[in-house]
Protein backbone atom coordinates (compact mmCIF):
# COMPACT_ATOMS: atom_id res chain seq x y z
CA UNK A 1 0.00 0.00 0.00
CA UNK A 2 1.02 3.62 -0.67
CA UNK A 3 1.32 6.48 2.15
CA UNK A 4 -1.44 8.58 2.27
CA UNK A 5 0.28 12.22 1.54
CA UNK A 6 0.60 14.39 4.76
CA UNK A 7 -0.01 18.07 5.52
CA UNK A 8 2.98 18.11 8.23
CA UNK A 9 1.00 20.57 10.73
CA UNK A 10 -0.04 20.07 13.81
CA UNK A 11 -3.31 21.51 13.19
CA UNK A 12 -4.45 23.05 9.94
CA UNK A 13 -7.77 24.23 11.24
CA UNK A 14 -6.29 27.78 11.18
CA UNK A 15 -5.47 26.99 7.61
CA UNK A 16 -9.22 25.99 6.54
CA UNK A 17 -10.49 29.31 8.18
CA UNK A 18 -8.30 31.39 6.52
CA UNK A 19 -8.17 30.01 3.27
CA UNK A 20 -12.07 28.83 2.89
CA UNK A 21 -13.16 27.33 -0.46
CA UNK A 22 -8.93 27.59 -1.43
CA UNK A 23 -7.65 25.24 1.44
CA UNK A 24 -8.52 21.82 -0.35
CA UNK A 25 -7.95 22.64 -4.34
CA UNK A 26 -4.25 24.72 -3.03
CA UNK A 27 -2.67 21.44 -0.94
CA UNK A 28 -4.17 19.16 -4.03
CA UNK A 29 -2.27 21.03 -6.27
CA UNK A 30 0.62 21.36 -3.77
CA UNK A 31 1.08 17.70 -3.45
CA UNK A 32 -0.11 16.85 -6.84
CA UNK A 33 -2.75 14.08 -5.50
CA UNK A 34 -6.30 13.28 -4.95
CA UNK A 35 -6.03 12.77 -1.54
CA UNK A 36 -4.14 13.84 1.41
CA UNK A 37 -4.56 13.66 5.30
CA UNK A 38 -3.97 16.99 7.52
CA UNK A 39 -5.42 16.94 11.09
CA UNK A 40 -8.88 19.59 11.40
CA UNK A 41 -10.29 20.97 14.39
CA UNK A 42 -8.19 17.83 16.28
CA UNK A 43 -8.97 15.10 14.12
CA UNK A 44 -7.76 13.37 11.59
CA UNK A 45 -8.72 13.51 8.41
CA UNK A 46 -8.71 12.36 5.38
CA UNK A 47 -9.17 15.12 2.43
CA UNK A 48 -10.09 13.40 -1.33
CA UNK A 49 -11.15 15.00 -4.55
CA UNK A 50 -12.23 13.99 -7.94
CA UNK A 51 -14.80 12.03 -9.55
CA UNK A 52 -13.41 8.39 -8.09
CA UNK A 53 -13.60 10.07 -4.44
CA UNK A 54 -17.01 10.90 -4.51
CA UNK A 55 -18.22 7.85 -5.69
CA UNK A 56 -16.29 5.73 -2.85
CA UNK A 57 -17.79 8.36 -0.59
CA UNK A 58 -21.22 7.42 -1.72
CA UNK A 59 -20.25 4.06 -1.16
CA UNK A 60 -22.31 2.70 1.95
CA UNK A 61 -20.81 -0.19 2.64
CA UNK A 62 -17.59 1.52 2.98
CA UNK A 63 -18.12 5.17 4.50
CA UNK A 64 -20.82 6.07 7.23
CA UNK A 65 -22.26 9.25 8.36
CA UNK A 66 -22.42 8.62 12.60
CA UNK A 67 -20.21 10.92 14.10
CA UNK A 68 -19.03 12.81 11.19
CA UNK A 69 -20.89 16.15 11.41
CA UNK A 70 -18.87 18.76 13.69
CA UNK A 71 -21.81 19.21 16.55
CA UNK A 72 -21.48 23.48 15.85
CA UNK A 73 -22.67 22.52 12.02
CA UNK A 74 -25.98 20.64 13.40
CA UNK A 75 -26.60 23.41 16.19
CA UNK A 76 -26.77 26.23 12.84
CA UNK A 77 -26.98 24.90 9.75
CA UNK A 78 -28.88 21.19 9.85
CA UNK A 79 -30.32 20.93 13.47
CA UNK A 80 -29.26 18.30 15.80
CA UNK A 81 -29.34 14.71 15.25
CA UNK A 82 -31.35 15.23 11.97
CA UNK A 83 -31.31 13.14 8.34
CA UNK A 84 -27.85 14.15 7.56
CA UNK A 85 -26.61 12.45 10.33
CA UNK A 86 -28.03 9.10 9.65
CA UNK A 87 -27.05 5.51 8.03
CA UNK A 88 -28.87 2.66 7.11
CA UNK A 89 -32.25 1.60 7.42
CA UNK A 90 -32.76 4.69 9.73
CA UNK A 91 -32.14 6.65 6.91
CA UNK A 92 -33.64 5.06 4.28
CA UNK A 93 -36.83 5.46 6.09
CA UNK A 94 -36.39 8.76 7.26
CA UNK A 95 -35.53 9.92 3.58
CA UNK A 96 -38.60 8.10 2.04
CA UNK A 97 -40.55 10.62 3.69
CA UNK A 98 -38.46 13.54 2.20
CA UNK A 99 -38.53 11.60 -1.69
CA UNK A 100 -42.06 11.93 -0.70
CA UNK A 101 -42.87 15.08 -1.33
CA UNK A 102 -40.99 15.45 -4.53
CA UNK A 103 -43.66 14.61 -6.86
CA UNK A 104 -44.05 15.89 -10.29
CA UNK A 105 -47.32 17.32 -9.47
CA UNK A 106 -46.37 18.55 -6.34
CA UNK A 107 -43.35 20.08 -7.73
CA UNK A 108 -45.34 21.61 -10.62
CA UNK A 109 -47.24 23.15 -7.98
CA UNK A 110 -44.56 24.95 -6.38
CA UNK A 111 -43.26 26.83 -9.95
CA UNK A 112 -46.72 28.27 -9.79
CA UNK A 113 -46.09 29.79 -6.60
CA UNK A 114 -42.88 30.71 -7.50
CA UNK A 115 -44.56 32.69 -10.42
CA UNK A 116 -46.85 34.39 -8.79
CA UNK A 117 -44.44 35.28 -6.10
CA UNK A 118 -41.77 36.45 -8.02
CA UNK A 119 -44.79 39.21 -9.64
CA UNK A 120 -45.54 40.05 -6.54
CA UNK A 121 -42.24 40.44 -5.52
CA UNK A 122 -41.74 43.02 -8.91
CA UNK A 123 -44.31 45.11 -7.73
CA UNK A 124 -43.02 45.41 -4.80
CA UNK A 125 -39.30 45.89 -5.63
CA UNK A 126 -40.94 48.85 -8.31
CA UNK A 127 -42.04 50.62 -5.69
CA UNK A 128 -39.30 50.32 -3.92
CA UNK A 129 -36.95 51.85 -7.08
CA UNK A 130 -33.73 50.26 -5.07
CA UNK A 131 -33.44 46.87 -3.77
CA UNK A 132 -31.09 44.26 -2.41
CA UNK A 133 -31.37 40.76 -4.38
CA UNK A 134 -29.92 38.40 -2.19
CA UNK A 135 -32.10 39.81 0.89
CA UNK A 136 -35.34 39.87 -1.43
CA UNK A 137 -34.95 36.32 -2.78
CA UNK A 138 -34.50 35.52 0.78
CA UNK A 139 -38.00 36.68 1.85
CA UNK A 140 -39.24 35.43 -1.47
CA UNK A 141 -38.95 31.73 -1.04
CA UNK A 142 -39.45 31.77 2.51
CA UNK A 143 -43.01 32.94 1.25
CA UNK A 144 -42.96 30.67 -1.43
CA UNK A 145 -41.89 27.18 0.74
CA UNK A 146 -44.52 28.42 3.53
CA UNK A 147 -46.73 28.17 1.21
CA UNK A 148 -45.55 24.87 -0.24
CA UNK A 149 -44.99 23.18 2.64
CA UNK A 150 -48.33 24.68 4.74
CA UNK A 151 -46.83 26.53 7.64
CA UNK A 152 -48.72 30.01 8.03
CA UNK A 153 -46.81 33.29 7.58
CA UNK A 154 -48.09 36.39 7.77
CA UNK A 155 -47.03 39.48 6.15
CA UNK A 156 -45.88 40.90 9.34
CA UNK A 157 -43.53 38.16 9.82
CA UNK A 158 -42.05 37.14 6.54
CA UNK A 159 -38.90 39.38 6.73
CA UNK A 160 -38.33 38.43 9.97
CA UNK A 161 -38.53 35.09 9.82
CA UNK A 162 -36.61 35.14 6.59
CA UNK A 163 -33.58 37.08 8.09
CA UNK A 164 -33.21 34.71 11.07
CA UNK A 165 -33.57 31.33 8.47
CA UNK A 166 -30.96 33.09 6.54
CA UNK A 167 -28.51 33.64 9.70
CA UNK A 168 -28.74 30.17 10.51
CA UNK A 169 -27.26 29.57 6.94
CA UNK A 170 -24.63 32.05 7.66
CA UNK A 171 -23.09 31.14 10.68
CA UNK A 172 -22.41 27.66 9.72
CA UNK A 173 -19.09 28.71 8.68
CA UNK A 174 -19.19 31.24 11.83
CA UNK A 175 -17.13 31.16 15.05
CA UNK A 176 -17.35 33.80 17.69
CA UNK A 177 -20.49 36.01 17.51
CA UNK A 178 -21.66 34.84 13.85
CA UNK A 179 -22.09 30.84 15.40
CA UNK A 180 -24.42 32.06 18.57
CA UNK A 181 -26.65 34.00 16.21
CA UNK A 182 -26.86 31.26 14.54
CA UNK A 183 -27.61 28.71 17.43
CA UNK A 184 -29.90 31.26 19.19
CA UNK A 185 -32.24 31.82 15.78
CA UNK A 186 -32.03 28.40 15.20
CA UNK A 187 -33.46 27.32 18.74
CA UNK A 188 -36.12 30.50 17.55
CA UNK A 189 -37.42 29.47 14.72
CA UNK A 190 -37.06 25.44 15.61
CA UNK A 191 -39.44 26.63 18.40
CA UNK A 192 -41.70 28.31 15.55
CA UNK A 193 -41.83 25.28 13.65
CA UNK A 194 -42.51 22.86 16.32
CA UNK A 195 -45.53 24.76 17.22
CA UNK A 196 -47.05 24.43 13.86
CA UNK A 197 -46.39 20.73 14.26
CA UNK A 198 -48.19 20.08 17.57
CA UNK A 199 -51.33 22.55 16.33
CA UNK A 200 -51.27 20.37 13.09
CA UNK A 201 -51.37 16.85 14.91
CA UNK A 202 -54.06 17.93 17.69
CA UNK A 203 -56.21 19.34 14.98
CA UNK A 204 -56.23 23.14 15.72
CA UNK A 205 -54.73 23.80 12.37
CA UNK A 206 -55.60 21.98 9.28
CA UNK A 207 -53.51 20.65 7.12
CA UNK A 208 -53.76 18.66 3.31
CA UNK A 209 -52.55 15.86 2.77
CA UNK A 210 -49.81 15.83 0.91
CA UNK A 211 -48.54 19.07 1.92
CA UNK A 212 -44.81 18.47 3.50
CA UNK A 213 -46.34 19.85 7.05
CA UNK A 214 -48.79 17.05 6.86
CA UNK A 215 -46.20 14.08 5.61
CA UNK A 216 -43.66 15.41 8.22
CA UNK A 217 -46.33 15.44 11.45
CA UNK A 218 -47.67 12.54 10.47
CA UNK A 219 -44.40 10.45 9.40
CA UNK A 220 -43.83 7.26 11.46
CA UNK A 221 -40.93 5.40 12.34
CA UNK A 222 -41.69 2.12 13.57
CA UNK A 223 -45.37 2.98 14.33
CA UNK A 224 -44.08 6.13 16.59
CA UNK A 225 -44.72 9.66 15.21
CA UNK A 226 -41.48 11.72 15.28
CA UNK A 227 -40.55 13.58 18.19
CA UNK A 228 -42.65 16.77 17.91
CA UNK A 229 -38.71 18.97 18.13
CA UNK A 230 -37.35 16.06 15.74
CA UNK A 231 -40.30 17.09 13.09
CA UNK A 232 -39.46 20.67 13.48
CA UNK A 233 -36.12 19.62 12.52
CA UNK A 234 -36.53 17.95 9.74
CA UNK A 235 -39.75 20.24 8.09
CA UNK A 236 -36.92 23.02 8.47
CA UNK A 237 -34.93 21.01 6.85
CA UNK A 238 -36.89 21.45 3.61
CA UNK A 239 -37.60 25.38 4.01
CA UNK A 240 -34.19 26.90 5.08
CA UNK A 241 -32.33 24.74 2.12
CA UNK A 242 -34.53 26.29 -0.07
CA UNK A 243 -34.12 30.06 1.67
CA UNK A 244 -30.39 29.36 0.88
CA UNK A 245 -30.77 29.00 -2.80
CA UNK A 246 -31.32 32.95 -2.53
CA UNK A 247 -27.53 32.76 -2.93
CA UNK A 248 -27.58 30.85 -6.37
CA UNK A 249 -30.23 34.00 -6.98
CA UNK A 250 -27.68 36.34 -6.24
CA UNK A 251 -25.39 34.77 -7.90
CA UNK A 252 -27.68 33.69 -11.04
CA UNK A 253 -27.73 37.93 -11.44
CA UNK A 254 -24.16 38.55 -11.31
CA UNK A 255 -23.65 35.72 -13.94
CA UNK A 256 -26.31 37.76 -16.01
CA UNK A 257 -24.23 40.86 -15.27
CA UNK A 258 -21.06 39.86 -15.76
CA UNK A 259 -21.40 37.84 -18.92
CA UNK A 260 -24.65 39.72 -20.80
CA UNK A 261 -23.94 37.38 -24.05
CA UNK A 262 -26.40 34.68 -22.13
CA UNK A 263 -29.02 36.58 -21.66
CA UNK A 264 -31.04 36.21 -25.07
CA UNK A 265 -29.95 32.52 -25.04
CA UNK A 266 -32.67 31.94 -21.75
CA UNK A 267 -35.40 31.28 -24.60
CA UNK A 268 -36.17 27.46 -24.44
CA UNK A 269 -36.64 25.19 -20.81
CA UNK A 270 -33.28 23.18 -22.42
CA UNK A 271 -30.98 26.86 -22.27
CA UNK A 272 -32.53 28.04 -18.59
CA UNK A 273 -31.68 24.79 -17.12
CA UNK A 274 -28.44 24.38 -18.65
CA UNK A 275 -27.74 28.37 -16.82
CA UNK A 276 -28.70 27.36 -13.77
CA UNK A 277 -27.22 23.94 -14.00
CA UNK A 278 -23.96 26.19 -14.94
CA UNK A 279 -24.21 28.80 -11.83
CA UNK A 280 -24.88 25.81 -9.65
CA UNK A 281 -21.26 24.69 -10.74
CA UNK A 282 -19.58 27.98 -11.80
CA UNK A 283 -20.32 29.72 -7.81
CA UNK A 284 -19.10 28.48 -4.84
CA UNK A 285 -21.54 27.05 -2.30
CA UNK A 286 -21.02 23.99 -0.56
CA UNK A 287 -17.13 23.84 0.45
CA UNK A 288 -16.89 20.04 1.34
CA UNK A 289 -18.74 17.28 3.20
CA UNK A 290 -18.08 15.09 6.21
CA UNK A 291 -18.20 11.81 7.10
CA UNK A 292 -16.33 8.54 8.46
CA UNK A 293 -14.59 5.21 7.38
CA UNK A 294 -17.08 2.21 8.02
CA UNK A 295 -14.32 -0.25 8.34
CA UNK A 296 -11.15 -1.38 7.02
CA UNK A 297 -10.09 -1.00 3.13
CA UNK A 298 -8.27 0.19 0.44
CA UNK A 299 -8.81 2.42 -2.42
CA UNK A 300 -5.86 2.92 -5.32
CA UNK A 301 -3.78 1.33 -3.26
CA UNK A 302 -4.35 3.52 -0.14
CA UNK A 303 -5.47 2.50 3.18
CA UNK A 304 -8.66 3.59 4.99
CA UNK A 305 -8.67 2.77 8.65
CA UNK A 306 -12.22 2.16 10.49
CA UNK A 307 -12.77 5.39 12.13
CA UNK A 308 -11.07 7.83 10.11
CA UNK A 309 -12.54 11.40 9.38
CA UNK A 310 -12.92 11.56 5.77
CA UNK A 311 -13.75 14.77 3.41
CA UNK A 312 -15.10 15.38 0.21
CA UNK A 313 -14.00 18.19 -1.84
CA UNK A 314 -17.25 19.40 -3.54
CA UNK A 315 -15.98 22.75 -4.77
CA UNK A 316 -13.35 21.38 -5.93
CA UNK A 317 -15.31 18.76 -8.13
CA UNK A 318 -16.88 21.51 -9.19
CA UNK A 319 -13.91 22.99 -11.06
CA UNK A 320 -12.05 19.55 -11.73
CA UNK A 321 -10.47 20.04 -15.36
CA UNK A 322 -10.06 16.48 -15.98
CA UNK A 323 -14.49 16.81 -15.82
CA UNK A 324 -15.25 19.73 -17.18
CA UNK A 325 -13.32 21.74 -20.26
CA UNK A 326 -12.16 24.96 -19.05
CA UNK A 327 -13.76 24.73 -16.02
CA UNK A 328 -12.79 28.24 -15.14
CA UNK A 329 -15.22 29.36 -17.82
CA UNK A 330 -18.77 30.29 -17.55
CA UNK A 331 -20.54 28.26 -20.05
CA UNK A 332 -23.92 26.86 -19.43
CA UNK A 333 -23.66 25.24 -23.25
CA UNK A 334 -21.68 22.64 -21.35
CA UNK A 335 -24.59 20.88 -20.31
CA UNK A 336 -25.81 20.16 -23.65
CA UNK A 337 -23.86 16.80 -23.88
CA UNK A 338 -22.79 16.47 -20.17
CA UNK A 339 -23.34 13.04 -20.05
CA UNK A 340 -23.97 12.85 -15.75
CA UNK A 341 -22.71 9.69 -14.39
CA UNK A 342 -23.70 10.94 -10.61
CA UNK A 343 -20.54 11.73 -9.41
CA UNK A 344 -19.24 14.24 -11.46
CA UNK A 345 -22.02 17.28 -10.89
CA UNK A 346 -21.82 16.44 -7.47
CA UNK A 347 -22.93 20.84 -6.28
CA UNK A 348 -25.41 19.24 -3.92
CA UNK A 349 -23.97 15.86 -3.55
CA UNK A 350 -23.66 12.26 -5.29
CA UNK A 351 -25.11 9.17 -5.79
CA UNK A 352 -28.84 8.14 -5.57
CA UNK A 353 -30.74 10.50 -3.40
CA UNK A 354 -33.49 7.84 -3.02
CA UNK A 355 -30.94 5.88 -1.34
CA UNK A 356 -28.15 8.01 0.13
CA UNK A 357 -27.59 11.24 1.09
CA UNK A 358 -27.77 13.22 -1.91
CA UNK A 359 -29.63 16.14 -1.66
CA UNK A 360 -32.96 15.35 -2.67
CA UNK A 361 -33.69 19.24 -2.86
CA UNK A 362 -31.97 19.08 -6.35
CA UNK A 363 -35.22 19.74 -8.54
CA UNK A 364 -36.62 22.95 -6.16
CA UNK A 365 -32.99 24.44 -6.20
CA UNK A 366 -32.94 24.31 -10.22
CA UNK A 367 -36.81 25.01 -10.35
CA UNK A 368 -36.00 28.59 -8.00
CA UNK A 369 -32.60 29.61 -9.92
CA UNK A 370 -34.44 29.04 -12.93
CA UNK A 371 -38.13 30.77 -11.89
CA UNK A 372 -35.81 33.36 -10.84
CA UNK A 373 -33.90 34.33 -13.90
CA UNK A 374 -36.59 33.68 -15.79
CA UNK A 375 -38.67 36.56 -14.20
CA UNK A 376 -35.58 38.97 -13.84
CA UNK A 377 -34.48 38.75 -17.36
CA UNK A 378 -38.11 39.02 -19.05
CA UNK A 379 -40.52 40.96 -17.12
CA UNK A 380 -38.00 43.25 -14.69
CA UNK A 381 -35.60 46.16 -15.73
CA UNK A 382 -33.10 47.62 -13.86
CA UNK A 383 -29.91 49.25 -13.67
CA UNK A 384 -27.12 47.65 -11.31
CA UNK A 385 -25.35 50.38 -9.48
CA UNK A 386 -21.37 50.78 -8.52
CA UNK A 387 -21.07 48.18 -5.60
CA UNK A 388 -18.85 45.50 -4.56
CA UNK A 389 -19.49 42.46 -6.43
CA UNK A 390 -16.33 40.63 -5.69
CA UNK A 391 -17.04 36.86 -4.18
CA UNK A 392 -15.16 36.34 -0.97
CA UNK A 393 -13.48 33.02 -1.07
CA UNK A 394 -12.20 32.36 2.76
CA UNK A 395 -16.00 33.22 3.92
CA UNK A 396 -18.01 29.93 3.69
CA UNK A 397 -21.13 30.24 2.58
CA UNK A 398 -19.91 32.93 0.68
CA UNK A 399 -21.93 36.00 -1.45
CA UNK A 400 -20.94 38.66 -3.81
CA UNK A 401 -20.08 41.42 -1.48
CA UNK A 402 -23.23 43.84 -1.67
CA UNK A 403 -25.78 41.25 -2.25
CA UNK A 404 -26.29 42.35 -5.35
CA UNK A 405 -27.94 46.33 -5.49
CA UNK A 406 -30.49 47.00 -8.04
CA UNK A 407 -31.71 50.15 -8.99
CA UNK A 408 -34.74 52.13 -10.88
CA UNK A 409 -36.37 48.79 -11.09
CA UNK A 410 -39.16 48.90 -13.39
CA UNK A 411 -41.78 46.13 -14.65
CA UNK A 412 -41.77 45.56 -18.03
CA UNK A 413 -44.49 45.70 -20.15
CA UNK A 414 -46.95 47.34 -17.85
C1 LIG B 1 -28.53 17.31 1.65
C2 LIG B 1 -26.75 21.03 -0.83
C3 LIG B 1 -31.17 22.78 -1.46
C4 LIG B 1 -32.91 19.37 1.45
C5 LIG B 1 -27.69 18.14 0.97
C6 LIG B 1 -26.28 17.92 0.85
C7 LIG B 1 -25.78 18.96 0.15
C8 LIG B 1 -26.87 19.83 -0.17
C9 LIG B 1 -24.34 19.19 -0.25
C10 LIG B 1 -25.49 16.82 1.51
C11 LIG B 1 -25.30 15.63 0.68
C12 LIG B 1 -24.60 14.56 1.49
O1 LIG B 1 -24.61 14.59 2.74
O2 LIG B 1 -24.01 13.64 0.89
C13 LIG B 1 -27.79 21.87 -1.14
C14 LIG B 1 -27.63 23.13 -1.79
C15 LIG B 1 -28.88 23.62 -1.97
C16 LIG B 1 -29.82 22.67 -1.42
C17 LIG B 1 -26.31 23.78 -2.19
C18 LIG B 1 -29.30 24.91 -2.62
C19 LIG B 1 -28.80 26.04 -2.26
C20 LIG B 1 -32.04 21.95 -0.82
C21 LIG B 1 -33.46 22.07 -0.87
C22 LIG B 1 -33.96 21.13 -0.06
C23 LIG B 1 -32.84 20.38 0.51
C24 LIG B 1 -34.24 23.08 -1.69
C25 LIG B 1 -35.42 20.91 0.16
C26 LIG B 1 -35.98 19.75 0.21
C27 LIG B 1 -31.87 18.57 1.81
C28 LIG B 1 -31.97 17.45 2.74
C29 LIG B 1 -30.71 16.84 2.78
C30 LIG B 1 -29.85 17.60 1.89
C31 LIG B 1 -33.21 17.02 3.50
C32 LIG B 1 -30.28 15.61 3.59
C33 LIG B 1 -30.32 14.41 2.69
C34 LIG B 1 -29.78 13.17 3.35
O3 LIG B 1 -28.99 13.25 4.29
O4 LIG B 1 -30.19 12.07 2.90
N1 LIG B 1 -28.04 19.31 0.33
N2 LIG B 1 -29.10 21.62 -0.92
N3 LIG B 1 -31.69 20.91 0.00
N4 LIG B 1 -30.58 18.64 1.33
FE1 LIG B 1 -29.88 20.03 0.12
Amino acid sequence: TKQIPEIKMIDSTFNVVTEGYNFVGKRMAQLETDVFEARILGKKMIVMTGRDAAELFYDESKIKREGAMPKRIQKTLFGVNGIHTKDGQKHKIRKAMFMSMMTEERLAHLRTILQEEWKRKGLEMEQKKRAVLFDESEELILRAMCRWTGVPLTDAESWRRAYEVGVMIDAAGGVGKRYREGEKVRTETEGWIQEVIEAVRDGRMQAEEGTPVHTVAFHQEEGELLDAHMAAIELLNVIRPAVAVARFVAFAALALQNFPEWKNRLGTTKELNNFANEVRRFYPFTPFLPAVVKEDFEWKGYQFKEGRHVILDVHGINRDPRIWEEPETFNPDRFNDFVDDRFNFIPQGGGDPDTGHRCPGEPIAVMIIEESVRYLTENLSYYVPEQDLTINMVRMPTLPKDRFVMDNIKVKGK
